[in-house]
């Protein structure tokens, strides 16, 4: 078993041990490169690093970030858009300077999505990689919106989301049918590239898939269980997303 399980009493204390990493990161590399993710799951570790940023003069301005995914057909300021998502959720209440940070667009027309594809990896790639990765998990294990199905050496690419994926959506956006049937994200190997990464899953409703990515075998059926190849993975668990972890160890 390759993954490093560090579990907390609560959502909060892990959000708050993953802030201070990163905190120490920008640090020790003020221009340091971070992946980021969307989803309920990091709300806690950005809220921390905004407050980080107003009370302890934690700055942004050189860090340059990429996130995960973008729905496609959503214009940036839908609400549902990840763009509008990290605007709201971090980029608003911080020092990030608007040409650091990178999402993939939506919004491309079919032809034009390969090469979009591929100047984001490119520009992962002249920022040096990414030093520090955060995952949230989905219920059927993706990591990103790598849905069961996509390999391990899957690059950025437009992704077919799974029924699971866009009914756990559908509260957010009104109903199933408004959920965007795709998306654009980065692959397994794009996020297996990151230098370290950290994935959060928080709530009993993740026990069973943690402990699958955790402890099953690494297979396409849950993209999370790449990451036990990984020299640099560590899960921060609230111990309700840990439950069936403690069974199975
Ligand atoms: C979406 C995102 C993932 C995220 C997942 C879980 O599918 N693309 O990056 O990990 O949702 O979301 P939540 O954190 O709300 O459970």
């Amino acid at each position: 078993m390759a993954i490093e399980t560090i579990i907390f009493p609560d959502a909060e204390q892990a959000a708050q041990q993953v802030a201070k990493k990163i905190q120490q990161l920008i640090q020790r590399k003020p221009d340091a490169v971070l992946g980021l993710a969307t989803g309920g799951t990091p709300l806690l570790l950005y809220r921390e690093l905004i407050r980080m940023h107003a009370e302890e003069g934690l700055s942004f301005a050189q860090v340059r970030t990429f996130n995960l995914d973008e729905y496609e057909g959503l214009p940036p300021d839908h609400p549902e858009s990840y763009w509008s998502f990290m605007q709201r959720n971090l980029f608003d209440h911080i020092d990030i300077s608007p040409g650091n940070y990178h999402l993939p667009s939506g919004m491309l027309a079919a032809d034009a999505v390969p090469e979009h594809c591929e100047a984001y990896e490119n520009a992962i790639r002249a920022a040096g990689g990414i030093d520090f990765q955060i995952l949230g998990i989905g219920r059927n294990g993706h990591i990103g919106f790598n849905e069961p199905g996509s390999t391990i050496s899957s690059r950025t690419r437009r992704v077919t989301l799974c029924e699971v994926t866009r009914s756990d959506a559908a509260p957010a956006f009104g109903s199933i049918e408004q959920v965007p049937t795709h998306a654009i994200s980065m692959g397994c190997a794009t996020i297996l590239e990151a230098k370290e990464i950290v994935l959060l899953a928080f709530g009993e409703h993740k026990a069973e898939i943690v402990a699958q990515a955790v402890c099953g075998d690494v297979s396409e059926n849950v993209t999370a269980s790449y990451l036990q190849t990984h020299q640099n993975i560590h899960f921060y668990l609230d111990s309700a997303a840990a439950r069936d972890l403690r069974e199975s160890m």
